[in-house]
């Protein structure tokens, strides 16, 4: 009878010949990159591709970005690149920016859900770059957490939730940006941001001039990572602005069953132990750094409602308000 108990044991670890021969064989591993963990697998293996949506259950819909360790490599999998897409590359790759391309025929339909684009990402993390090298092929990753939940910033949140459906783990440490990366298009000519991230617009407009926003819908899959519902704690999930949240709690009698996330201050009467708040200093890039881990957190409290607090919708700021807004939508 022993030898039929299969005991799964989930490796965590910082070995990418371990992570290869996993993903040499079509399985799946968890990879740190500089805005959130992936669940990756090779992206030109139709079952590999498969196994990710399955793993993460997400609808087969909604496509999966391509991780590549350079530009060069990128026109493997794509058959042109506006200038406005080189220009933005020379300065911000590797890095939090997310290209969408006119695929070639090598890149299988399932990765884009049959969109003739695909979204092509260098990661600016060591270990990623590392792997990435040494593979035969580029990496299919979405965020490693199940379809709509916060996605990961540590190998821990990503065990947490998907550690008895994957090998292996590769620990890159807490990610330095936390919230995924902007994803720009170029359609028509136009340089259109379908998804606020990493790499703030500015710096973007900065490079290229102005670029469109994309609104986001719920209802159109082919406007790209809009679902509007995502990144939802299971709590109920409140985003207020700092003097609507501070009046709505003037007016509540059970403080102690909240939660809040604010932005650079805590709130009073409500126990410190359920309150984070994003960056005393008012630093957007440690607002993001800490966003993702703290929803997290308060969402294990146990509490009857998080409310969050609106951050100034400049810089990495649009992005925060993005995810919070969004993980309000449900
Ligand atoms: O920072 C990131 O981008 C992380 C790390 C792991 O690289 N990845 C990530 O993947 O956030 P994911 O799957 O959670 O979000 C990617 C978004 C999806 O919402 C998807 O709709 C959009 O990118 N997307 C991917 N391919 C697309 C395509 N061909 N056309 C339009 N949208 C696309
Ligand atoms: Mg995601």
């Amino acid at each position: 009878m022993l030898q039929n108990i299969i005991i799964k044991v989930l490796m965590i670890g910082q070995d990418i010949q371990t992570a290869k021969q996993y993903l040499d064989n079509g399985q799946l591993v968890a990879i740190p990159t500089e805005t959130v963990y992936g669940l990756a697998g090779n992206a030109l293996n139709e079952k590999a591709v498969l196994a990710i949506f399955k793993v993460k259950q997400r609808p087969s819909f909604d496509p999966l970005i391509v991780h590549t360790d350079s530009w060069d490599k990128l026109h493997q999998f794509v058959t042109e690149v506006p200038e406005q897409a080189t220009l933005l590359a020379q300065h911000l790759v590797p890095g939090a920016i997310t290209f969408l391309l006119p695929k070639k025929s090598i890149v299988p339909d399932l990765v884009t859900s049959g969109l003739p684009l695909v979204a092509v990402r260098i990661p600016a993390h060591p270990l990623a770059l590392a792997l990435l090298k040494t593979l035969a092929y580029p990496l299919a990753a979405p965020s490693a957490n199940p379809f709509g939940y916060i996605s990961p910033t540590t190998a821990q949140h990503v065990a947490q939730q998907l550690g008895d459906k994957i090998p292996y783990i590769l620990d890159g440490g807490a990610c330095q940006i936390g919230v995924e990366s902007t994803i720009i298009g170029f359609e028509g000519g136009v340089p259109t941001i379908y998804r606020k991230g990493g790499i703030a617009i500015e710096v973007i407009e900065n490079l290229i001039g102005k670029v469109q926003l994309q609104e986001h819908s719920s209802s159109n899959p082919k406007a790209p990572g809009q679902l509007k519902s995502h990144y939802a704690p299971h709590t109920a999930f409140e985003l207020l602005d700092r003097a609507t949240l501070l009046k709505k709690l003037s007016d509540t009698p059970h403080k102690n069953k909240l939660a809040i996330l604010s932005f650079q201050d805590y709130v009073s009467a409500v126990p410190l132990e359920n309150q984070r708040v994003l960056s005393p200093t008012g630093s957007f890039s440690e607002a993001a750094r800490h966003l993702f881990a703290y929803m997290r957190e308060l969402d294990a409290l146990g509490c009857e409602a998080i409310w969050a607090e609106q951050v100034p919708d400049v810089d990495l700021g649009r992005a925060i308000n993005d995810r919070l807004r969004r993980a309000a939508a449900r």
